[in-house]
């Protein structure tokens, strides 16, 4: 089967890209991150990118002036290496619609809640405070919204008695390591199919 290529936004300290290129390397999904680019010079994401010989770059959005033409840069670079499919993985900003032009259906977001609840920032946190009984996350289709495309996979985690927001992360974020190559696998596999805002997961 052939490899698909994959290129990997993150802003931060990158565990989900990391069960990504762990995921690769140990052949369990049939693709490849092709390249690693941050908007942040100290996301520990590329570091753990240039741990595993992958490609990675620090593209300023304050170089350019303004966001497409920033975001013309990632398509150049996700281009040149060959990208067949897009992932955010903690990526702080809002997708625009150059990136949405260049990789239409094809860029994917993992987002720590049970999507439509809690869309946005500190998704845990608006759990708790919530009150709810189960919370967890999603991996989603990119569309123009926050945390609003269609969504290709969910995990549920409690919420336990006496959990703080960083225990409901950690145990939300052990799920969102496994989730994430699960949907790469199925998209690489071919075996999501998109029909409006719902995705069918094809035996
Ligand atoms: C994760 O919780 C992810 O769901 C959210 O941002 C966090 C990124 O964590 N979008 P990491 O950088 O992958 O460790």
């Amino acid at each position: 089967m052939s490899v698909l290529k994959i290129g990997v936004l993150a802003s931060g300290r990158g565990s989900n890209l990391q069960a990504l290129l762990d995921a690769c390397a140990q052949r369990t999904i049939p693709a490849a991150v092709a390249v690693v680019l941050s908007d942040r010079p100290d996301a520990y994401a590329l570091v753990r990118a240039r741990q595993s010989n992958v490609p990675a770059y620090h593209v300023d959005p304050a170089a350019y002036t303004g966001k497409e033409q920033y975001e013309r840069e990632l398509v150049r670079l996700l281009q040149a290496h060959g990208v067949e499919l897009v992932c955010l993985a903690g990526y702080m900003r809002l997708v625009g619609s150059v990136m949405l032009q260049a990789f239409p259906r094809r860029i994917m977001n993992i987002h720590p809640s049970l999507l439509p609840a809690f869309p946005g920032l500190h998704a845990q946190k608006q759990a708790l405070d919530y009150g709810v009984r189960f919370a967890g996350c999603t991996v989603h289709f990119v569309d123009e919204g926050m945390d609003s495309g269609p969504i290709i996979l969910q995990a549920v985690v409690p919420v336990l008695a006496g959990d703080d927001e960083e225990q409901l992360a950690a145990r939300i974020l052990e799920q969102e390591h496994i989730i994430y190559p699960r949907a790469v696998d199925l998209f690489a596999r071919g075996k999501l199919r998109l029909e409006g805002r719902r995705v069918y997961i094809l035996d």
